[in-house]
């Protein structure tokens, strides 16, 4: 998410809203899968836009970022430098090595899901390779500490260590939140922080991990579209994203494909 609003109340979820957010999250889950299929030399990000689309609707959702803050697409692409909120482009044509980020949100029946995967495109390099790996290494290690009785920040600094023991930075100026029958729901969740401070995690609460990674400094800037958020550095960045609900016993991820 983009602005970082207040501290307002976490809002716990039933058992019915719960499987609403599953059915939301699982269409965005297929659908970028199909995307991940489709990402081949030649592609633009426009397509991808518009296979997003396709894909989401097919599956009985409606595209959850399209008119948001008047974003103008379904789909956020970041290829490289690029961070997060690369908008898609007719003209922007995905190439052998590139690390794209691509970024997705749906509705269902008033529910949010939103989900993040990143990939090269083969063949790519090592460098780039490990980096995502890595982010999305962070992703699992926060998912870890999504438990009842944990804290927020146990969390956030889940994937800091992470990321700082690989060597690499964590955006700080982007966060991840809360979901539900809104995209961006209380709390913030930052990817970094301190252990054992922040709310304490309860069943019912829906977060959107989202740890943004950058090779070299975490600095980002947003270029002159509004959006479109790059490393300051000129550094590679990868993005991972899943919404999770704190279970009685652990975590559900429901980004995932049915
Ligand atoms: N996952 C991103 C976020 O939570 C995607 C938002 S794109 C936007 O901020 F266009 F909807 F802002
Ligand atoms: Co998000």
């Amino acid at each position: 998410m983009i602005s970082r609003a207040a501290h307002r109340k976490i809002r716990l979820k039933a058992a019915w809203e719960i499987e609403k957010l599953r059915r939301a999250n699982r269409i965005v889950a297929e659908a970028l899968l199909e995307l991940k299929e489709a990402l081949k030399p030649g592609i633009t990000t426009l397509d991808l836009d518009r296979m997003a689309e396709e894909a989401v609707t097919r599956r009985g959702g409606k595209p959850a970022f399209k008119g948001y803050r008047g974003y103008p697409a379904t789909l956020c692409v970041s290829v490289n430098d690029e961070v997060v909120h690369g908008i898609p482009s007719g003209t922007r044509v995905v190439g052998r090595g590139d690390l794209v980020s691509m970024d997705l949100g749906s509705i269902w029946d008033g529910y949010y899901g939103d989900a993040a995967i990143s990939t090269v495109v083969e063949p790519g390099d090592a460098t780039a390779k490990r980096l995502i790996e890595v982010t999305k290494e962070a992703l699992m290690a926060a998912i870890a500490q999504v438990k009842p009785k944990n804290r927020l920040y146990d969390i956030s600094a889940a994937v800091q260590t992470v990321v700082e023991e690989n060597g690499y930075s964590v955006v700080k100026q982007f966060v991840g939140h809360g979901i539900g029958k809104a995209l961006h729901e209380p709390p913030e969740i930052p990817n970094y922080g301190t252990p054992g401070q922040g709310p304490v995690l309860k069943p019912g609460m829906v977060l959107a991990i989202e740890p943004m990674v950058n090779a070299g400094s975490g600095a980002v800037k947003v270029l002159a579209d509004g959006w479109t958020a790059v490393t300051m550095d000129g550094s590679l960045s990868a993005h991972y994203e899943h919404s999770v609900a704190v279970t009685e016993n652990g975590a559900e991820i429901l980004s995932v494909a049915g």
